[in-house]
């Protein structure tokens, strides 16, 4: 048995499962293995410090993989932007034929990637958002609840009402975001009008991502209540994992009188990829979600995506089967 939706059908994967972008995490090991165990794996283009970079990374990619891989563009309000035309340039000129795009105003790129041929998920937490990425022409949306790792945005609305809102008025395929990790969120993902799933926090606890096994072992260690949201009252909601800089961060933001200057130095991105990569969990944010309360181990994407699937169809097939009955059963 496989699960087919219109989203595997239109980019060739074998399972309905994305591995969204995702800062310092989404490089070539990741992407590999989540697209050569069926699912769709993503690169985060801004992880690399340069596009000449993005389009090495990208070739890695290619010698660890011939399944279908994509790439994330996340356009954030910057006061020092990144070249992003030139990261889209190296992505294009590298024969990427899947985008995913997130954060503000994506319309140029999108234009320029679906000129390419591209196929473009564009990330958004809102109905609004989804409705006007749909106008601009991209190809599926995937849709981020208030539970996600990342940012949320400032609606505060969970997956239970956000996904099935998008579903009644969009038409393009969605895939649902945000708290997802097992095969009965992928079951509820399709029954709330979604095509398929995008996890983030859940592959960072895989064996092969890239970032040390003591912040792994943190996100098994921590149950649902363990993040924190940052950023609220500079109207750029952050969820990330509760750790003393997540907790100063909450501290300091809730005085009347703070900027994000007062913080600025404690979120700087070096401080998160130290702590990735050393393992000491005080070093900086550590982006995750509350789906940390579903995540115990710490498998192989093959292994993680398999049991996924497995327990999805299993389901689909055994217990939500059994709740239907004859209705002379129901009566007798
Ligand atoms: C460590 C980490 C870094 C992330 N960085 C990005 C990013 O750079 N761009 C982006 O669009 N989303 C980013 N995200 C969000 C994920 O792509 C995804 O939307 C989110 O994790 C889904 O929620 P979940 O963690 O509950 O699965 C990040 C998530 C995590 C856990």
């Amino acid at each position: 048995m496989a699960l087919r939706t219109r989203f595997t059908e239109l980019l060739g994967i074998e399972h309905p499962i994305v591995q969204g972008g995702m800062m310092w995490v989404g490089r070539a090991e990741l992407a590999a293995a989540v697209s050569n165990a069926g699912g769709l794996g993503i690169l985060t283009a801004l992880t690399q410090p340069t596009p000449d970079d993005l389009r090495r990374e990208i070739d890695r990619c290619r010698t660890m993989t011939d399944k279908p891989f994509g790439v994330n563009l996340t356009i954030l309000p910057s006061v020092n932007p990144p070249p992003y035309a030139e990261y889209r340039r190296a992505i294009i000129d590298s024969g990427i034929t899947i985008v995913e795009t997130a954060g503000h105003k994506p319309q140029e790129h999108v234009d320029e990637f679906k000129a390419h041929g591209i196929k473009v998920l564009h990330k958004c937490t809102a109905v609004r958002h989804a409705l006007s990425a749909e106008r601009m022409g991209v190809d599926v949306i995937s849709i981020d609840g208030f539970e996600c790792a990342g940012h949320p945005g400032e609606d505060d609305i969970p997956g239970l009402i956000l996904i099935p809102a998008a579903a009644d008025r969009i038409k393009i395929p969605i895939i649902a975001s945000g708290g997802f990790g097992d095969g009965r969120g992928l079951v509820a993902a399709l029954a709330l009008g979604a095509e398929g799933i995008n996890m983030g926090t859940r592959f960072c606890a895989t064996v092969e991502a890239p970032i040390h096994d003591r912040i792994k072992q943190f996100i098994v260690d921590n149950d649902e209540r363990g993040t924190n949201l940052i950023f609220r009252k500079f109207r750029n909601t952050g969820r990330v994992a509760k750790n003393s800089v997540s907790d100063q961060v909450v501290e300091i933001s809730a005085r009347p009188e703070a900027v994000f200057g007062d913080v600025a130095d404690l979120v700087k991105g070096a401080k998160g990829r130290d702590a990735l990569e050393t393992g000491n969990i005080d070093a900086g944010l550590v982006w995750a979600g509350q789906v940390q309360g579903l995540i115990h181990d710490v498998p192989t994407c093959a292994e993680l995506i398999g049991r996924i699937v497995h327990d999805a169809e299993t389901i689909i097939a055994g217990r939500l089967a059994g709740f239907l009955t004859q209705p002379e059963t129901a009566a007798a």
